[in-house]
């Protein structure tokens, strides 16, 4: 679907996340044909910098980041054209009054905040006071939203000063993700699956994060933050909430929102003893966690898992397992549904067989499969096996089909149509931490240290033991 042309501003459009994401993102659809001709992208930040200066430093970024930087350089200098830059005083006057001229009237204005969240109010007043947004124009505001429920509070009110809810985008860019949107599409898309998606036949689901990198550079951010309200209360939540949630009337945004919020809302808290806490160590050949943290006795963690509860007619009886960590095994994730066992083999139970499994695989290689039990074949009587019914995108789609976009590109391309569907509503983000809080808090007062884990491995033992004690086992951590 084609845009309207836009004026799509970058805060911190020297940062990390302009160059790696941001950027590399708005190329993608520049080569995709779906830059309007007329669309400006202008980069604004601290530095003194020429145009011309900050455009090789974007041709640098996609150079590095963007897989489609081998379209060349005709391509490249193209979508340069499109580029502009202005110096800009967040927290002062420099620059706004230029910036101001650069925007055109009558098109879709969007500002996107990629920077430090301190910075929000300083910017978001300068906008509306200086005059550079107005009733039509959009903020992008990029996690970490607040550190807990107070902050997410005082920053979701400073914004509401100046913007209504509407033209806040809270970018989860898990949202973004191709196959978490398929897993809308496969629930509310299919008779197949709704009829048994509930306690009665889904003995539980697992939603696993794996990673394979470390903090490395991060480490100042990343320690005080841990892989909580790093990745549990935003992205893992986000997963929870689409599989859980009830059907909504609509694929409107706050229809899909108020099923989230009611997902949020309806989680039990955790038992201290159904937390796991991870912290890596050298091993392996790689470094430990310890190594990059500033604090040599940090303990903060790096992995977690947790069993969640969610206390509706839906879900209950059905635990919904989340682990999430860095330096484990292998890139993976993924979410499985675990259906029950049939309520009686007429097979003999020495057939063989076992319960249905439907995965969701996020990343590497999107797909789904959904595991089902046939007979093998052969005339050695009535054995079962289970057979994989494989929903690889890749492959059921075809060479014709349109490439896994990138999630970044997607939601920019959102904000210009002014679709918040797959954007956080405030009272989400803090209904999310109202749940994390106390859980971070038990942790926080007892000085509760993370186990540790090798490098290299799956996570600590304690993980494993939290799913056998209820009689189930993780999905293996694998490439
Ligand atoms: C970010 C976290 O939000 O998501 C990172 O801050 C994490 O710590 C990243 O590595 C994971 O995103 P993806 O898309 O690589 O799974």
């Amino acid at each position: 679907i084609p845009v309207d042309t836009f004026d799509l501003v970058i805060f911190g459009g020297t940062g990390d996340l302009a160059r790696r994401k941001i950027l590399p993102g708005l190329f993608r659809r520049y080569s995709a044909g779906q830059m309007p001709e007329a669309a400006q992208v202008i980069g604004a930040a601290r530095s003194e910098m020429s145009v011309n200066e900050y455009r090789a430093m974007v041709r640098e970024a996609l150079m590095e980041f963007s897989d489609k930087a081998e379209q060349g350089e005709e391509v490249i200098a193209g979508f340069l054209q499109h580029i502009d830059y202005q110096q800009v005083d967040a927290q002062g006057d420099d620059g706004w009054e230029a910036l101001r001229e650069k925007l055109r009237d009558g098109i879709v204005r969007a500002f996107y905040f990629s920077v430090a969240p301190f910075l929000f109010g300083d910017i978001a007043e300068r906008l509306k006071t200086r005059g550079l947004a107005d009733a039509d124009s959009r903020i992008v505001v990029e996690k970490p939203f607040g550190r807990d429920l107070q902050t997410a509070r005082a920053l979701n009110a400073t914004l509401a000063t100046y913007f209504e809810e509407g033209q806040i985008y809270r970018i989860d860019h898990y949202l973004g993700k191709e196959t978490v949107q398929n897993l809308m599409a496969v629930r509310f898309g299919n008779i197949l699956f709704e009829p048994l998606w509930n306690a009665q036949f889904i003995d539980h689901v697992q939603i696993t994060v794996a990673e394979t990198v470390g903090v490395g550079g991060r480490g100042s951010y990343y320690d005080k933050s841990g892989a909580m309200r790093d990745m549990v209360q935003n992205h893992l939540m986000q997963l929870l909430c689409l599989i859980a949630m009830e059907p909504p009337a609509r694929f409107e945004p706050d229809a899909v929102r108020d099923e989230k919020l009611k997902v949020i809302r309806a989680l039990e808290p955790v038992l201290a003893n159904e937390v796991v806490r991870g912290q890596y160590e050298a091993a392996n050949g790689e470094d430990g966690y310890l190594d990059h943290a500033g604090d040599p006795r940090s303990i903060t963690e790096s992995f977690i898992a947790l069993k969640v509860r969610i206390a509706n007619w839906r879900w209950q009886s059905t635990p919904f397992y989340l682990r999430t960590g860095k330096r484990l095994r292998a890139r993976m994730s993924e979410i499985v549904v675990r259906f029950r066992e049939p309520p009686h083999s007429i097979f003999g139970e020495e057939a063989g067989g076992r319960a249905n499994e439907m995965t969701i695989r996020l990343q590497p290689d999107e797909g789904m499969d959904l595991r089902v039990t046939i007979k093998e074949p052969g005339p050695g009587g009535m054995r079962l096996v289970d057979v994989p019914l494989d929903m690889t995108f890749a492959d059921a789609l075809g060479p014709d089909a349109e490439e896994v976009p990138d999630a970044y590109e997607r939601l920019i391309m959102d904000v210009i149509r002014g679709n918040q569907t797959l954007f956080m509503r405030g009272d989400e983000v803090e209904a999310a931490w109202a749940w994390t809080d106390p859980i971070i808090a038990g942790w926080e007062e007892g000085k509760t240290k993370p186990a540790k884990y090798d490098s290299g491995s799956s996570g600590p033992e304690a993980a494993l033991e939290l799913l056998h004690r209820d009689g189930r086992r993780w999905r293996e951590i694998r490439a």
